[in-house]
């Protein structure tokens, strides 16, 4: 056994939460719990889990159970959608296993809904199988415990973590490294404050002695491409242009640039006095934007408003332009030669 894992162990068997899940090598028990607790909190989820083993004590009471009365059981969890696969998977247990939950891994991944998490989960604690759980917990205290800082979010990074976590499993005592390592995550080695103090693996843990903790783990995060796609009227008076200054809380902040117009769909009808000179591809880190140019035919009683300047073409120069706006007069200034 890894020292890793004898630390854990024996401050698990002291300061274990005495949870009713825990009390039991059932399959069907273990596998409701999981279901339970994916997205509800321990708390939380204690006194459904009580109120369903005793309304279902087997698979097969839980499998031939009214849907309406299983749900109205889960009301106050959520998500009925997880009580109505809850309820498919009883049958699916029922009917394509005869009520046995499978005893191996590949079985146990074959059950709807059941992931690598709850298959190490069932596996584990019912069948002594040697399968590391990796959950949030898991990931926090190996992230910590090692100063890793491969991204939890990520299907490398996940490889990754699997594989550590199998290396420092307690294969002759899965169950209880199991259990004994996500609850260091629960109690002890938490999000926000770990409890270092307190914890079993102070001494050796990398994030506590290089105090890199609040950090970790780390999330590689989805950056979200926005599209936008702008219309710039190109209104010319005389020698000059219109230019308007851009707000201060978006995209080219207090710059200036040609009357604008943002939308996906312009109407037809405003784009009847416009000849479209020009549409570019621009792209920003978190924004996509298609640009178009138009000219407008009709300039004599345009942008009288006030917020519009007409801005001399030997000016133009004085004001601070988007780069995409440069660009275009850069190239396209042959179209205003003519003024
Ligand atoms: N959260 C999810 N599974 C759990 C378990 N078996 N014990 C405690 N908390 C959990
Ligand atoms: Fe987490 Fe602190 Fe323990 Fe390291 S010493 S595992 S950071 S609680």
């Amino acid at each position: 056994m890894s020292l890793f894992s004898m630390e854990l162990q024996l401050w698990y068997n002291k300061n274990q939460r005495d949870l009713p899940w825990r009390n039991t090598t059932n399959p069907y028990y273990i596998w409701l719990s999981e279901v339970i607790l994916q997205q509800t909190r321990v708390q939380q989820g204690m006194s459904y889990y009580l109120k369903f083993i005793s309304h279902y004590p087997t698979v097969q009471s839980l499998a031939n159970a009214d849907e309406q009365e299983v749900l109205n059981l889960w009301q106050g969890l959520g998500y009925y959608s997880r009580a109505r696969n809850m309820h498919k998977t009883a049958r699916h247990v029922v009917e394509v296993f005869d009520g046995d939950f499978p005893d191996t891994h590949d079985g146990l991944l074959k059950l709807p809904g059941v992931g690598n998490y709850t298959a190490a989960a069932i596996g584990s604690f019912a069948f002594d199988l040697p399968l590391a759980v990796v959950d949030g917990n898991v990931y926090r205290v190996l992230s910590r415990y090692f100063n890793l800082d491969e991204y939890i979010d990520t299907g490398v990074g996940q490889k990754t973590y699997q594989k550590l976590a199998d290396e420092l499993l307690d294969k002759n005592n899965p169950a209880a490294h199991n259990q004994a390592i996500m609850e260091l995550g629960a109690l002890v080695c938490t999000p926000k404050n770990p409890n270092c103090a307190c914890c079993p693996l102070e001494f050796s843990c990398e994030a506590k002695s290089k105090n890199t903790w609040s950090s970790l783990p780390k999330k590689k995060g989805k950056i979200k491409i926005k599209k936008r796609t702008f219309h710039y009227l190109l209104v010319v008076k005389d020698d000059a242009l219109f230019l308007s200054q851009r707000g201060d809380k978006d995209i080219w902040a207090n710059m200036y640039e040609f009357p604008l117009v943002e939308s996906e769909n312009f109407s037809d009808a405003l784009q009847s006095s416009l000849t479209l000179v020009k549409t570019v591809s621009h792209k920003l880190t978190h924004q996509h934007l298609t640009v178009h140019f138009y000219s407008v035919k009709e300039s004599k009683d345009f942008l009288t408003n006030g917020s519009y300047l007409l801005v001399p073409f030997e000016d133009l120069k004085n004001y601070p332009l988007p780069r995409v706006i440069e660009k275009f007069l850069e190239e396209e200034l042959s179209l205003f030669s003519r003024f």
